[in-house]
């Protein structure tokens, strides 16, 4: 399944990224999003920002959500339409926001009410309109890691319910604003349908009372959140799209020519991405055999930072399992991959790959020990070299 000839040659660790998979995941996005005419989907940069990745979802027709100033440059640079571009995030600093204002993107998602004052003295300085939703907090616990649920009160994300209605007044008496809808996002890697039922009643209960004092919503945009199957990879490599958004479909309770966004980023690209690593040596601990890789948490943070588990794999020989700690070459005790991990026997310089990396991973790398950002090479840049 991976070209390990191909590897053998390419500095490790570096990041594969299967391309065919990539693209099947985004037709099946599309194929289950339209059969709902007013659902609009935007792929959300954050979980990974390589100009590769993005041209690729950039020519697939999604939109684009981000987070800062460069992932919108980012985008741009990709070839993405402004109009299609959303922009999310507690602390847009000004050049941020005029660098929005000049793309002309399609949204602000507006996290206080401070934020939207500078947002309406900087387009007036501009001469411009920014279209805005509020991000609100809906208070809802997602089923997911603590350092990944957004969409609590304790949270810092958002405007809280209760001041929901007094910053729209505000916003409709700005000049250079344009309220156009609301915004959510409860966390990430959700796989319960339930969290996602719970938001559709909440929003649902806000838009009634909305309603009720003479405010419609032109847009609703419910986030990302949708987990992948980190365990089995092979079997599982697609989300469960189509009941992801039949469960929107079904629950938001839309008005007419309503539309609804959404923000996917781990489900559209978890999958495509691989970290392959080398063997650097096997050693006997005291009670653990330790498999020591040459990649590390500068590499792939996600098992320090959320305790994530990835599936581990010798892709170089089938000898019989044995039972190994594996762990990176970084100066800290958190640099560890997986405990008790059962692989194929590893020798030195085998390749290993750490599946499900292709969100949250190359993106998150850091520079930490003075080591280098890991590459990341495309299925077909690959094929195009051999
Ligand atoms: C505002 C917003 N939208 C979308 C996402 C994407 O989430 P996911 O990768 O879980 O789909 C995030 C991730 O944290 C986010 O903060």
């Amino acid at each position: 399944m991976f070209p390990v000839d191909r590897f053998q040659d390419i500095q490790t660790p570096f990041y594969y990224y299967d391309v065919d998979l990539l693209k099947k995941t985004i037709n099946i996005i599309k194929q289950e999003s339209q059969r709902y005419e007013n659902f609009v989907v935007h792929y959300a940069v954050k979980a990974n920002a390589n100009p590769k990745i993005l041209r690729i979802v950039c020519k697939s027709g999604l939109g684009a959500d981000c987070v800062s100033g460069g992932e919108i440059q980012a985008c741009l640079d990709a070839g993405f339409s402004p109009n299609k571009i959303v922009y999310a995030g507690v602390g847009k600093s000004d050049w941020e926001i005029n660098l929005a204002l000049t793309a002309g993107i399609f949204c602000f998602n507006v996290e206080s009410v401070a934020e939207l004052e500078v947002i309406n003295t900087l387009a007036q300085a501009r001469n411009v309109t920014a279209n805005v939703c509020f991000r609100i907090n809906p208070d809802i616990n997602a089923h997911t890691h603590a350092n990944i649920t957004t969409g609590l009160a304790e949270n810092k994300f958002g405007i809280a319910m209760s001041e929901m209605e007094d910053a729209i007044a505000k916003a409709n008496t700005m000049s250079n604003i344009n309220f156009i809808g609301l915004h959510f996002h409860i966390g990430s890697q959700i796989l319960n349908m339930n969290d996602y039922e719970q938001l559709c009643y909440r929003i649902n209960d806000l838009q009634d009372t909305l309603e009720s004092r003479g405010i419609k919503i032109q847009e609703l945009n419910v986030g990302g959140g949708l987990g992948v199957d980190y365990e089995s990879p092979n079997e599982n490599p697609l989300p469960d799209f189509k009941a992801y958004f039949a469960t929107y479909n079904r629950n938001l309770k839309l008005c007419k020519g309503q539309r609804v966004h959404f923000e996917l980023g781990r489900a559209v690209v978890a999958q495509m991405g691989t970290l392959i690593s080398r063997t650097l040596y096997i050693k006997q601990g005291m009670y653990k055999q330790f498999a020591i890789l040459d990649a590390g948490m500068t590499d792939l943070i996600r098992p320090a930072l959320y305790q994530a588990r990835h599936k581990i794999e010798n892709i170089c020989n089938n000898a019989p399992e044995e039972v190994y700690d594996v762990v990176g070459p970084i100066c800290e005790s958190s640099d560890v991959f997986g405990k008790e991990i059962h692989i194929n026997k590893l020798h030195r310089g085998d390749l290993v790959a750490i599946r499900s990396a292709g969100a949250y991973g190359e993106v998150m790398a850091s520079q930490y020990n003075c080591r280098k950002l890991p590459i990341g090479y495309t299925s077909e840049e690959l094929q195009k070299c051999e």
